[in-house]
């Protein structure tokens, strides 16, 4: 079961994209066991944690998370056999809690009705650190864990052999940044001029120097700078708003069959706009985060 983490497909988008501009390659995700690119990350924090020793048999494991990587180190825990303890809240989608739970791991949940606010991350984060030290546990501490690079480091080697080594532009929303770095080292160690975008979204600019603030792409927009990135990682960075996010979310399912979520949403927007800007015969590539089935829920697909 682990090994059926990674080797997506990847697609080119055929009707969204605009005549004349260029192509726009999506690495589907959603094929991953939970739905999500998370599922890379989670095993590489375990495996590599396991390896040097930091994790022991039996330790419990402790995760802040919006959910996604939660998901992920419950599925991977509960084939290795860790006990699992993850914070999260109800600012994130419900499908992704019971995910969790289905998988057997324990859950707490930190109040935010209104939304993904600055101060959110903060709480959880304290809240895992405390559950810690009750259980003696092992932090994954997502934000923070240079291992996360590893589990993407495969996906960018997985588009390069999909898109035999041509890629001129990837694009990513950044959350711990753990995708964005590990797919961009990995192209960049055969193609040094892939263009690097970041993508965050506009209610919560930090990484384009703007304020932190509230909004309900899911993933990223933390309100501060995550710790694993530096400003050189990145050549631009481009801001998405909730709005627009979910509009190409539905128009991408709708058009062309790419179910996803808001942070997809995103990609995409910025993946076309890029691929407009650099024209017929470049190639822009980015990720279908994960499976609109985290969002059935929520109000993304809610009609009426
Ligand atoms: C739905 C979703 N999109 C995007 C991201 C951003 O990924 P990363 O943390 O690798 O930057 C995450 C990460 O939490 C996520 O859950």
């Amino acid at each position: 079961m682990l090994g059926a983490i990674g080797a997506t497909p990847i697609v080119r988008l055929e009707r969204i994209a605009e005549p004349g501009a260029g192509e726009v390659w999506a690495k589907l995700e959603s094929f991953n066991p939970t739905g999500s690119y998370k599922d890379r990350m989670a095993l590489a924090m375990i495996e590599v944690a396991e390896r040097d020793g930091r994790l022991r048999p039996g330790q419990t494991v402790v995760e802040y998370t919006g959910g996604s990587t939660g998901s992920s180190l419950a599925y991977v825990c509960a084939l290795k056999g860790y006990p699992l303890h993850i914070v999260t809240s109800d600012a994130f989608a419900l499908e992704k809690r019971r995910t969790i739970e289905a998988f057997g791991a324990q859950i707490d949940v930190i109040p935010s009705p209104e939304g993904i606010t600055p101060d959110l991350l903060p709480r959880m984060m304290a809240r895992a650190w405390e559950v810690v030290a009750e259980t003696d546990g092992f932090a994954t501490d997502q934000f923070n864990n240079p291992d996360v690079t590893d589990g993407y480091a495969q996906l960018g080697q997985e588009i390069l052999e999909q898109l035999d080594g041509r890629v001129d532009a990837f694009c990513t929303y950044i959350g711990t940044a753990g995708c964005f770095l590990g797919v961009t080292r990995r192209l960049r160690a055969d193609l040094p001029e892939v263009v690097r975008v970041g993508i965050e979204p506009a209610e919560s600019a930090v990484l384009s120097g703007g304020d932190a603030g509230t909004h309900r792409i899911e993933g990223g927009g933390v309100g501060f700078w995550p710790p694993l990135l530096q400003p050189s990682d990145l050549d631009e960075v481009h801001a998405v708003s909730t709005a627009d996010a979910f509009a190409m979310a539905r128009r991408a399912a709708a058009v062309e069959g790419l179910w996803s979520g808001p942070s997809t949403g995103a990609n995409l927007t910025v993946a076309l706009s890029l691929a407009h800007r650099l024209g017929s015969g470049a190639r822009v590539v980015t990720t279908l985060v994960d499976s609109g089935m985290k969002y059935l829920a929520g109000e993304l697909y809610a009609s009426g």
